[in-house]
This record gives structure tokens, C-alpha cells and sequence, in this order.
């Protein structure tokens, strides 16, 4: 069974998941719509945490559609609409209705998953024929070159505890090779970053991560309390602009049809 570092069960895990929902819905729900959806479309959303993308595909394969929406832990998946279907699964175990989906998406899970090749290979196998498969990760180049250096530092700490993780915070880059290994056609991706200052939503998701695991990696010995401290107080200063993720998104066709 794979596990998951943020798990659930974190004290503030539903707001970190609702301020993703606020962030990353409108450029994930562009990347759709480009690929196009239509009323009795099959659609497979998987690490659908709050299942707000889910809930919207509801609605754009209405009617007669399926939005399927699989995550390892549905505790707070809330979201509610005609067509949406929860399901609890592992992506890494197999895949979901093989060969059945229009449509398969997967939006901030993979550099989460031990076994990636197997979860991404298990996506693949879960679209139809020709069927679009849309895959959207962080890449966090920009922070090596994030100033001022005291937050530099505190990225570097930040990415050395989350390789003992076992967390990929540079999967995004390493997408359009995997789906080619699977015979994915028609690979084209972007990658968006988010400009932002301190006090800002974004400001805020960091504030909130970071306060939360702070025990955690200060035990680790990647940070220490003063780096976090510092940039914490930058989280908190408008003046302070900075970028942290290329949020990259790369999509395809599955092989036949
Ligand atoms: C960072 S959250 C992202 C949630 C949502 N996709 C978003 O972008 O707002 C990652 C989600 O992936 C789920 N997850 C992690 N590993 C998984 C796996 N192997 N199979 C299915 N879901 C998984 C977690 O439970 C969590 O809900």
C-alpha cells in the first residue's frame, strides 16, 4: 500500500487541500477544456483529495457521463455532483477500469508515490484507446534561484528533506519522458509559476505546510528554526515577491485507436 507524507489526518490537511482547489483548479480546468470533454464522456481523476476537479468534470460530461474519482484516503472528499463517483484505491496496485476512460488526470499525486513508474503506467492502461491523459506536477526549479539567499537556504533544506521522503519535487520534468515509454502519442506540455508576495494565498499554503511539519523537519536535520523562522517572516511580508513551482502540465494520447 503506498503512503502518503501530508497524510489526511494532518490538523489543517483540509484547508492546504481547499487552497489547492483555489489555486490550481482554473489552470488544471484550462488544460480540459483544450483537451476537450462532452456530455457522456468517462472520466478518471486520481488523487482527487477534496474531489473539486472531479465535481466540475461532473458537470462538464453531464449528461450521461462518469467522473470517477479515486483517491488512497476519500476522508475529505467532500464535493458533491450528479455522475461523481468516489472510489478509494491505490494507483500503484493496478488500474482503474482498464482501457475504459476518455479522459484520465492526475494533478499533484505522482511526486507523492514511491512507485511511480508503476502508478504512471497504471493511468496509462486506465484510458481508452486515443484516449487524453493529462498530467500536472510541480518542478521546483525556481528555487534556485529564489532570493533573498535566506530563503535559497531554506529550499535547499526544504528539498533535502523531501528526498529522504521519498518525495520528487522534480517529477514535472521527467513526465513527457515516462508517458513516451508507455507509447503515449501527442506529448505537449507547458509549465505555469505562480508569481506571489508574502500575505497572498500562496504565502499562505506555504505558512500553513510548513507550520504544520515544522517538528518534522526540524527532527530531520534538514532545517533548523531559524531558517524556518526566516521564512515564515517573508511569508508574511507583501514586499517580498518570489515564484516556487513550475506547475507542469503534460498531456497525451493513449497508444490505439
Ligand atoms: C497533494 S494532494 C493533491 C490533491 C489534488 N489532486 C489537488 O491537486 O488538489 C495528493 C493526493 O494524492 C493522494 N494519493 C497519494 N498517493 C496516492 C496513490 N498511490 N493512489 C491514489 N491516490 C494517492 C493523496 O491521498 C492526496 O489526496
Amino acid at each position: 500500500m503506498s503512503e502518503y507524507a501530508l497524510d489526511h489526518h494532518l490538523a489543517g490537511e483540509r484547508q492546504r487541500l481547499a487552497l489547492m482547489s483555489r489555486l490550481l483548479d482554473p489552470m488544471h480546468r484550462r488544460h480540459i477544456a483544450r483537451l476537450g470533454t462532452w456530455p457522456g464522456a468517462r472520466t478518471l481523476e486520481v488523487g482527487c483529495g477534496n474531489g473539486s476537479m472531479s465535481a466540475w468534470l461532473a458537470g462538464q460530461v453531464a449528461p450521461g457521463g462518469r467522473a470517477v474519482a479515486v483517491d488512497l484516503d476519500l476522508s475529505l472528499a467532500d464535493a458533491d455532483a450528479p455522475g461523481l463517483e468516489f472510489r478509494q484505491g491505490d494507483i500503484v496496485a493496478g488500474p482503474v477500469e482498464p482501457g475504459d476512460f476518455d479522459l484520465v488526470t492526475a494533478r499533484a499525486v505522482l511526486h507523492h508515490v514511491a512507485d511511480r513508474d508503476a502508478a504512471v503506467a497504471n493511468l496509462v492502461a486506465s484510458a481508452r484507446p486515443a484516449g487524453a491523459i493529462l498530467l500536472i506536477e510541480p518542478d521546483f526549479l525556481p528555487v534556485s534561484v529564489a532570493e533573498p539567499p535566506e530563503v535559497r537556504a531554506f529550499w535547499q533544506g526544504w528539498l533535502a528533506w523531501s528526498r529522504v521522503q521519498g518525495i520528487d519535487y522534480f517529477v514535472g520534468r521527467r513526465l513527457p519522458g515516462m508517458l513516451a515509454g508507455l507509447g503515449v502519442t501527442d506529448i505537449a506540455g507547458t509549465a505555469e509559476t505562480a508569481v506571489y508576495n508574502g500575505g497572498s494565498p500562496w504565502a499562505e499554503y506555504w505558512r500553513e505546510t510548513v507550520v504544520e511539519l515544522r517538528p518534522r523537519l526540524v527532527a530531520s536535520g534538514s532545517l533548523d528554526d531559524r531558517s524556518i523562522g526566516a521564512f515564515l517572516a517573508r511569508c508574511d511580508d507583501p514586499a517580498w515577491w518570489t515564484q516556487t513551482i513550475a506547475f507542469t502540465a503534460v498531456a497525451g494520447r493513449a497508444a490505439g485507436g
